[in-house]
């Protein structure tokens, strides 16, 4: 095999080499021939290039092979940038030489012209990765992890990872995944929340970044039951001073997309006109306002009740821009919720619903600061207090009123690329009943 030639340039910085032989190191992914002439199409990763070979540039025996070569064979090709104005990139490649580095070992299983279900594409993930639009919406998640980095690092908040091993259960005990841990029990965590309740009171303003858990039963466009989740937690903080935060934060993300991944929020057709209006403050209701909304819409929901997949997805759409949602009803929220010192029947919580039916990304709130009180809560929902004791020490030292939330990157992704499913957007997706690759 080859080595890389020292020419070997990117093709999005082909531009920039108008007029120079170099090389692209890729794959084929387009061809067509017209008499004397191949019209081969390459992408390397960082975009898409076509490279013009006449018959008389090269030999006749590559001519010949070029004819032939199959799909996604790996290969370096060599040629004089052209600037092209018709081409999306902006130039085309006067090939002069190819080599490949390998040809497929039969047809590849992803052909344009064929038919292929989600199934079929779900399971050969590891190949639809380089399909133009997949490839689009995970440089659209790049980009989003991007900005929360520089968000969260702008405003000094220090990065704490939480453990994905965890002895007890942080969002109620129906959905949690026990593992075996040696001779005891323990559950893959579904929010690293609790943990940065402790990195909170040490650092002031904390966060987390990483996978977590929920065996979700349930077949939605919205559940993974592997996802990221982006978990900020503010000392001496309460749920309106998160609620400017999680709108800030959300602008900024959708700001940075905007800024920097045009070109693939382009790829996949997204009318971008909604996230551009996307500013904070954003409008804010409390869930009895919310209920109004449902009923006014014709809609049958029980003041009491969470909302479900059609509620949301009515709410969501009642509004152009994010909404926040607070002051739920504290018996449909977690143990760790602060009640509503001004009706204790109410939390002080709060989710945030994306437009365009997208419903909830964000949740989360004030928490409770009082020993007894949390105390009382962990028994209500049955949780066994021993695994929580080094949670309640955090009451016991030095409490103070605090808040955060968790935002969900994949259905913060699905919204920005306009995705119906957040299954496109986690590369290799895990759901009920499936865990290949
Ligand atoms: O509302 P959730 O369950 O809140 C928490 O876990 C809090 N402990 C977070 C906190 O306050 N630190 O989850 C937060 C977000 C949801 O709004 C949603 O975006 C995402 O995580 N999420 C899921 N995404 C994909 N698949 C699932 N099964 C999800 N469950 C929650
Ligand atoms: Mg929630």
């Amino acid at each position: 095999m080859s080595e890389k030639n020292p020419n070997t340039v990117a093709i999005q910085a082909l531009p920039e080499h108008v007029g120079q032989e170099v090389s692209i190191a890729g794959w084929l992914f387009n061809r067509r021939s017209k008499g004397k002439i191949h019209f081969l199409q390459f992408r390397d990763g960082s975009g898409r290039v076509q490279a013009i070979m006449g018959k008389g540039d090269v030999s006749e025996e590559l001519f010949e092979r070029c004819a032939h070569l199959p799909y996604e064979s790996s290969v370096i090709v060599t040629g004089t940038v052209a600037a092209d104005e018709r081409a999306p990139s902006g130039v085309e490649l006067k090939a002069s030489g190819l080599e490949v580095l390998q040809e497929p070992t039969s047809e590849y299983p992803i052909s344009k012209t064929s038919d292929i279900g989600p199934d079929f594409l779900l399971r050969h993930r590891h190949l639809w990765l380089r399909q133009s639009k997949q490839h689009a919406i995970l440089r659209v998640r790049d980009a989003v992890i991007t900005a929360i980095r520089n968000f969260f690092g702008e405003r000094d908040f220090v990065c704490v990872d939480a453990p994905i091993f965890t002895p007890n259960a942080c969002e109620g005990t129906t959905n949690l995944f026990e593992v075996e841990y040696f001779d005891e029990k323990a559950y893959l965590t579904q929010s690293g929340q609790l943990y940065m309740e402790a990195a909170a009171m040490a650092f002031g303003k904390a966060y987390c970044f990483g996978p977590t858990f929920r065996a979700e039963k349930s077949k939605t466009r919205r559940h993974l039951t592997e996802f990221w989740m982006v978990e900020p937690e503010v000392a001496f903080a309460d749920l309106d001073d998160i609620m400017d935060l999680a709108e800030e934060f959300v602008s900024s993300i959708i700001q940075y997309v905007l800024e920097h991944r045009r070109a693939e929020l382009d790829v996949l057709e997204r009318d971008t006109s909604l996230l551009e209006k996307v500013a904070a403050p954003f409008p804010r209701i409390s869930y009895s306002e919310a209920v109004s909304i449902l009923n006014e819409k014709g809609i049958d929901f029980e003041e009491g009740g969470d909302f479900g997949a059609p509620d949301e997805t009515a709410l969501s759409e009642h509004f152009e821009s994010p909404v926040l949602v607070h002051r739920y009803p504290s018996a449909v929220k977690a143990f760790y919720m602060k009640r509503d010192p001004e009706d204790d029947n109410y939390a002080l919580c709060v989710d945030m619903l994306a437009p365009e039916g997208v419903g909830e990304i964000i949740g989360g709130g004030q928490r409770e600061d009082n020993l007894e009180v949390l105390e009382a809560g962990i028994d209500k929902h049955g949780l066994p207090r021993e695994a929580f004791e080094w949670y309640m020490d955090l009451r016991r030292y030095g409490t103070v009123p605090h808040a955060g939330f968790g935002l969900g990157i994949e259905r913060t992704v699905a919204w920005i690329c306009g995705t119906e499913h957040v299954r496109e957007c986690i590369p290799f997706p895990r759901m009920l009943h499936r865990i290949y690759p």
